[in-house]
């Protein structure tokens, strides 16, 4: 079974293509490099796992021609479709960049997938499609209005490709992700940004003695403890819930959408706190303004996605940021090596 991956040699992306491989899945990466890394395709293709076989295509979705050659290339299955940018505060200065990169690369994706017959995919959307939180925890039928052009993009293709059901019989399965954390437990691949403006990251990166210092966003929000309460999700966890997802659509499934998240809260404060503990470090801190757009709290509903795919999140927040520690350090290591 061949599964095309766009994004492949991203954060998400690349530990979705190591859950496909050990499942036993051949994957097709397309991935452009501009976010992604080719050092991430090199360690996915020393993966093999159950005879599985991975090839990686340099090519950008904006480019016909380029996702033209891919489906005349390869006889794919399934799509799992990562390829975007995602950083909110970037897409409102330049929504531009934003509407034409993730939409119109999905229109293109999504028109050839359908000349080659191609009709099941699996697509990253985000908890950002539903906006300000008018109750807690959010579930799938909660109103869905972005206030962010990033949240925006994604729900423009989750409409898209409810219409393109309607008319032409596009199966989709929308992944509504809240705060994607940790990294490979083997620590292969991991979480590689620049800039880095994710909090876990931020937090671990300044254990280098390298003079950064996190900067913590608002501490008067009305939450437990006045900072920011977000809903952290392992990537291992999140890569699992593709892959039931997947089978889903493989097994017939009618569209449909799911929150990944685990239900549980944690504040801004609360995890610097497991920071601290994992890596028997301090780290220095200042405390600054809100930062622009985001919410107090955001947690899941996540029951949908328990009942309908069987999906059970079973990694905590302190074996995510354990990962994600090991994974700065490798990462550390590799960029020290690149110089
Ligand atoms: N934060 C800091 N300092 C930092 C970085 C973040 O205090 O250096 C705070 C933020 O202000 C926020 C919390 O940590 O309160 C989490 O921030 P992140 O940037 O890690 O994540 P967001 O909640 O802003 O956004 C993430 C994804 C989005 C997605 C959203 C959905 O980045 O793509 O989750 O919940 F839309």
């Amino acid at each position: 079974m061949n599964i095309l991956v766009t994004g492949g040699a991203g954060y998400i992306g690349s530990h979705n293509v190591i859950a496909l491989l050990e499942a036993g899945y051949n994957v097709i990466i397309f991935d452009n490099l501009e976010l992604g890394h080719l050092e991430t395709v090199e360690t996915l293709k020393e993966i093999k796992a159950k005879g599985s076989v991975i090839d990686f295509i340099e090519g950008n979705l904006l480019l016909i021609q380029d996702v033209e050659a891919v489906f005349a290339k390869y006889q794919i299955d399934a799509i799992m479709h990562f390829a975007a940018y995602s950083q909110v505060a970037e897409s409102v200065k330049e929504p531009q960049k934003y509407y034409y990169n993730n939409v119109l690369g999905t229109l293109n994706l999504l028109n050839t997938a359908m000349e080659y017959d191609v009709n099941k995919i699996v697509f990253s959307s985000t908890a950002a499609t539903y906006g300000e939180p008018e109750y807690i925890p959010i579930d799938e039928n909660h109103p869905q209005n972005p206030i962010n052009t990033y949240g925006k993009t994604k729900l423009m293709i989750e409409s898209i490709m409810d219409d393109y059901d309607k008319a032409y019989g596009l199966k989709s399965v929308r992944l509504r992700y809240f705060n994607v954390a940790g990294a490979d437990s083997k620590n292969r691949v991991g979480e590689w940004h620049n800039p880095e403006t994710h909090l876990i990251p931020n937090i671990l990166k300044s254990t280098f003695g390298n003079g950064r210092v996190f900067q913590m966003f608002g501490t008067d929000y009305d939450t437990k403890d006045g900072t920011c309460v977000r809903d952290y999700i392992n990537v291992e966890d999140l890569a699992q819930a593709h892959l039931l997802a997947l089978k889903y659509l493989l097994n017939g499934g009618e569209t449909n959408y799911f929150n990944l998240g685990t239900q549980e809260g944690s504040s801004v404060k609360e995890v610097f706190d497991i920071c601290e503990k994992v890596t028997y470090q301090k780290f220095p801190v200042k405390i600054q303004p809100r930062r622009p757009g985001d919410p107090a709290i955001l947690i899941a509903d996540n029951k949908k996605a328990k009942e309908v795919l069987g999906w059970t999140p079973v990694h905590t927040l302190e074996q995510s940021i354990q990962t994600a520690y090991n994974w700065e350090v490798e990462l550390a290591k590799r960029l020290a090596n690149q110089v």
